[in-house]
């Protein structure tokens, strides 16, 4: 007679502890600012950390982590927590974030206000860059100048990422200075999605 009132109580303790549930949370309260009901699958998360173009000391920089799948990623493909650093505007998820990935830094800003947030030791020292914000929906100026800030903390030359559910790519690349490539695609996601790297045009 007792079990069942436990067992909906843990349940619905459970389900408030998701990741799945947080998100769509979440994304009723921002709809743009998240742009899917859905956290990124697993296998898409896994093809963002095949991408990665950064050597072994550099730091790893995840802007629009939200609930942390890519993040994880990066993690199971050797990423140390302690060079990556995971951006995210929504302080909830900010905050589930920092549970779900302990020693991962976690910032809870705006991507386009990084640089007053980012830790002394990785000025300079910044090996990647992967924008998992829906940068297709940002106002134009806004876009351009998100572009600039990611590539300002790479070496020079060095492509950052970005992963869109689009069919085409996220940014217009030329008008942007860049040279866009599709690196990866899969159908393993709701809905299906390409992985993007763009350098500056020479
Ligand atoms: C499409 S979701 C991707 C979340 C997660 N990386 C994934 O793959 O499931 C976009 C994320 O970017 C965050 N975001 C949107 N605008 C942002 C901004 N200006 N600065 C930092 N994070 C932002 C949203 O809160 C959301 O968590």
């Amino acid at each position: 007679m007792t079990a069942e009132p436990r067992t909906s109580i843990a349940r619905l303790h459970e389900r408030r502890q998701s990741p799945a549930w947080l998100f769509f949370r979440r994304f009723l309260a921002h709809p743009l600012r998240l742009a899917s009901v859905l956290e990124s699958s697993p296998a898409l998360s896994r093809l963002v950390a095949e991408q990665l173009p950064s050597g072994p000391g550099d730091f790893v920089i995840e802007l629009g982590a939200g609930t942390g799948p890519v993040t994880r990623a990066l993690l199971a493909a050797g990423v140390a927590p302690e060079r990556l650093i995971a951006v995210e505007i929504d302080p909830e998820m900010a905050a589930f974030l920092r549970r779900r990935v302990p020693g991962v830094t976690v910032l809870a800003c705006d991507a386009l206000a990084l640089e007053r947030a980012l830790p002394a030791e990785a000025r300079g020292r910044v090996g990647a860059v992967i924008c998992g914000l829906p940068i297709s929906l940002l106002p134009a100026a806004q876009r351009a100048e998100l572009v600039g800030k990611m590539l300002s903390l790479l070496p020079p030359g060095r492509p950052f990422l970005a992963y869109t559910h689009r069919l085409t790519s996220p940014l217009q690349a030329a008008e942007l200075g860049l040279a866009g490539e599709r690196r990866a695609f899969t159908l393993l996601n709701l809905p299906p999605a390409s992985v993007w790297a763009y350098r500056p045009l020479p």
